[in-house]
């Protein structure tokens, strides 16, 4: 017997919001972290695009790739046993068309063993995440800071902080709702403007950097260890600081090989 939960689906996620329950959100872009996340009750793990930041070292998620938003979403569903596994659909891989979208974030589906994917946009993507829906595909929505548009938003910054912006967020939000997504992730937002969003839902918010009013947050994995000491927004807290640990270790490993101390008699085999 094990005490093993059953994978929690896009429909666990609506009731947890009716009960009021946060829903608890970290990026995860490989198995050994699954594993980590998993085991301590993450509920849902983004392979977020961010990955193409955060590990592959680019400026930006512009250049992420299907190729391997497919490879890390497979490898973290084969990590994961209960949280719900999404998979961020990269840039141009949804946009052109809703029948390329259907194309696209099927083969995500079919060949990761993930069971949602994530899109940016509002109003503007509604007829996608409708069509999307319709085949039988979980979306996830994206507002606010959507770092595929960080040219067009003039960087990252803060958006929705004037009434029209505010509003378009609003209408966007509730034209997402309408369209069948199963949540939206509000980032860089003002936390007044996501509490009215999230009490205007009746699907979950998940929020970045917009407060503590959201049904849930989400933080990427990385920064939230302290493990990628570049990043150091306002809304970000860092819940330890491996980076430093990682340093300290290697320091230790280096000095003991350069040393002769390790390894020692009990790292020997006879
Ligand atoms: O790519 C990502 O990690 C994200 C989260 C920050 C929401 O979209």
């Amino acid at each position: 017997m094990t005490d093993l939960k059953p994978a929690l689906t896009v429909r666990d996620l609506a009731q947890m919001k009716a009960r009021g329950e946060r829903i608890v959100t970290l990026t995860c872009y490989d198995a050994l972290f699954a594993r980590l996340l998993d085991d301590s009750g993450v509920d849902v793990l983004l392979v977020g695009d961010s990955v193409n930041q955060v590990l592959a070292g680019a400026d930006s998620t512009l250049s992420a790739t299907l190729e391997q938003m497919i490879y890390h979403t497979k490898i973290v569903a084969r990590g994961t046993r209960r949280a719900l596994v999404v998979c961020d659909m990269p840039f141009l891989t949804y946009q052109v068309s809703p029948q390329e979208a259907i194309r696209n974030c099927g083969r995500v589906l079919a060949e990761t063993g993930c069971r949602a994917v994530k899109i940016e946009g509002g109003l503007t993507m509604a007829a996608t995440v409708r069509a999307l829906v319709d085949v039988g595909i979980p979306v996830m929505g994206h507002l606010g800071l959507t770092p595929q548009s960080v040219h067009a938003l003039g960087g990252p910054r803060v958006q929705g902080r004037d009434t029209a912006t505010a509003e378009r967020l609003r209408d966007d939000a509730k034209a997402l709702e309408d369209a069948g997504a199963f949540a939206i992730v509000l980032e860089l937002i003002p936390a007044a403007l996501a509490s009215q969003i999230t009490k205007a839902l009746s699907i979950p918010t998940i929020g970045i950097g917009a407060g503590p009013a959201c049904d849930g947050q989400v933080l990427v994995l990385h920064d939230m260890l302290g493990l990628n000491e570049q990043f150091n927004a306002k809304f970000l807290k860092k819940y330890a600081a491996l980076a430093q640990d990682v340093r300290d270790a290697v320091t230790l490993y280096s000095a003991e090989v350069r040393e002769g101390r390790y390894p020692g008699p009990e790292h020997s085999v006879n």
